[in-house]
């Protein structure tokens, strides 16, 4: 770190920093933090219209692009961009996603599996492509800050989080960013993986396609439901996911790499009756079935 930058306080100073799906929920939070820290953010989504809250929002410098991640050259566009005006990227947040297709594995058909496949994963792969060019001979590569995070899911540690392709997805963004950090480590890049649980963002409402008058009721019920779900007891927030990703993308994550930080409130500890005292466990329940009069 230059004393310039260690003057500043920022952890951020002085950096660029690359940002999908930044005009809502986890990006937008996690654009917002970096900026707040003193970095120049590209923010890319296909929401125009979130964009500009974003930048609304921060009182960093964040520079906007239409970019579609299901669209390579989109993407490669983005990074060209971001180099070209400030002469070279420092982290990457490959973040930008939504539900996907929802069928089960026994009823999805192939272009709904691509559909989700090139928005979660392809696109992950292409994130690193494209950037990496440009990450090369920092200075952040010899401070320990150069960093790719990908969002992977809670979904990738088994069945029952979120539909089936949508899970496949995330669980190669896990193995996609193993492989990365174990190829880039030798130009100093590290790669890692940020897992949220449960968190309060528009994601559930767009992926069911619920609008107008229900998605008021809808979002309030998803923010209910979410200070239940897991033991910390409170809902999940973009913030959360945010702070994390500045960690795993700073200095002092400098030996961190082709790993995946879990942060959702505790929701994948284990069955609910290992934290919830209120639900009835196994052995519960086959107790309760035991001494029911027999016929
Ligand atoms: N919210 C959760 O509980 C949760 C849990 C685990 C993982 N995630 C993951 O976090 C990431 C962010 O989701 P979120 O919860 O903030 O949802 P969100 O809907 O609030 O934000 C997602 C953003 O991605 C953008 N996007 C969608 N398709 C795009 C495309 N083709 N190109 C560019 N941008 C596109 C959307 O316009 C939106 O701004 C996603 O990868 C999601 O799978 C979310």
């Amino acid at each position: 770190m230059s004393s310039d930058r260690a003057a500043s306080g920022a952890r951020f100073a002085g950096k660029t920093v690359v940002v999908t799906g930044a005009a809502s929920g986890i990006g937008r939070a996690t654009a917002l933090a970096f900026a707040g820290e003193g970095a120049v953010v590209y923010a890319a989504d296909i929401d125009a219209d979130g964009l500009a809250a974003t930048v609304a929002a921060s009182n960093g410098e964040i520079r906007t692009q239409i970019s579609d991640v299901t669209n390579t050259e989109d993407i490669r566009a983005l990074m060209d961009r971001a180099a070209a005006e400030t002469g070279g990227i420092d982290v990457v947040f490959n973040n930008a996603g939504a539900g996907g297709d929802r069928a089960p594995i026994d009823e999805i058909e192939p272009a709904g599996w691509d559909r989700t496949m090139d928005l979660l994963l392809r696109s992950v792969a292409f994130g690193i492509r494209y950037a990496v060019p440009h990450m090369k001979g920092r200075e952040s590569t010899r401070t320990g800050g150069a960093a790719i995070i990908n969002t992977s899911s809670v979904a990738a540690v088994g069945p029952g989080y979120s539909p089936s392709a949508y899970a496949v997805a995330k669980g190669g963004v896990l193995h996609l960013t193993k492989i990365a950090a174990a190829d880039l480590a030798r130009y100093g890049i590290r790669v890692a993986a940020v897992q949220p649980g449960f968190i309060n963002t528009n994601i559930f409402t767009r992926a069911l396609e619920i609008t107008g008058d229900a998605e008021t009721m809808a979002k309030a019920a998803i923010a209910q439901m979410s200070q239940m779900a897991q033991p910390v007891a409170r809902g999940g927030q973009p913030e959360d996911i945010a702070q994390a990703v500045l960690y795993l993308a700073s200095e002092a994550a400098g030996f961190v790499t082709g790993t995946s930080l879990i942060v959702d409130g505790g929701l994948t500890i284990g069955p609910r009756d290992s934290w919830d005292p209120n639900s009835p466990g196994l052995l519960e329940s086959l107790e309760q079935f035991a001494a029911q009069p027999a016929g």
